[in-house]
């Protein structure tokens, strides 16, 4: 079985994956790092150098390689994986992806970003915490459609990384 984790950045998908990876025993993937890896390029690199159109293909290229060789696998996809080209079917009609929705708040979600913005492109550019928040809002609702698919949906808000993992589990 793989276990899919999607939700907006920020929302604990790598953290929360890494964790549930060792509680099931299965590896763990992290579908940024492995475009990365593959490319040999980081990701705000890549948003730089080629566009975020190429990364659009090469998320899905990899997505495709990672579902058809691996096993036994925790995936924390990236924010936007389920929201372009076919990738939401993709997940879904696979019958061996178990699809989760990390959900959170926007303030819990610009809180964390606000500190981790510059490893973003999508939104390293905002200066500011009501710019962020007013980003978020618009970007979240356009996602929320692709995000709410998932057979399983956990609201993180006040709840321990514990209780998280054992609500997944
Ligand atoms: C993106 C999220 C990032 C990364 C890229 C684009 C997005 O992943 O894939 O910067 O479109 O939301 P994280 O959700 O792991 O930050």
């Amino acid at each position: 079985m793989i276990v899919a984790l999607m939700g907006y950045m920020g929302s604990g998908k790598s953290t929360i994956g890494k964790n549930l990876a060792t509680v099931l025993n299965y590896n763990f993937l992290d579908l940024d790092e492995y475009i990365s890896e593959q490319e040999n390029c980081s990701i705000p690199e890549l948003f730089k150098n080629k566009g975020e159109i190429y990364f659009r293909k090469k998320e899905t290229q990899y997505l495709n390689e990672v579902l058809s060789t691996k096993d036994n696998l925790v995936l924390a996809l990236g924010g936007g994986t389920p929201c372009y080209g076919n990738n939401i079917n993709i997940l879904l009609d696979n019958s061996n992806v178990n699809l989760f929705y990390l959900k959170l708040s926007i303030p819990n979600l610009v809180l964390r970003l606000f500190k981790e913005k510059d490893s973003r492109p999508l939104i390293s550019h905002l200066t500011t915490k009501e710019e962020l928040t007013e980003f978020i809002g618009k970007h979240l609702f356009e996602r929320t459609q692709y995000y709410n698919q998932a057979s399983n949906i956990i609201t993180s808000d006040n709840k321990s990384k514990k209780d998280i993992l054992e609500e997944i589990v």
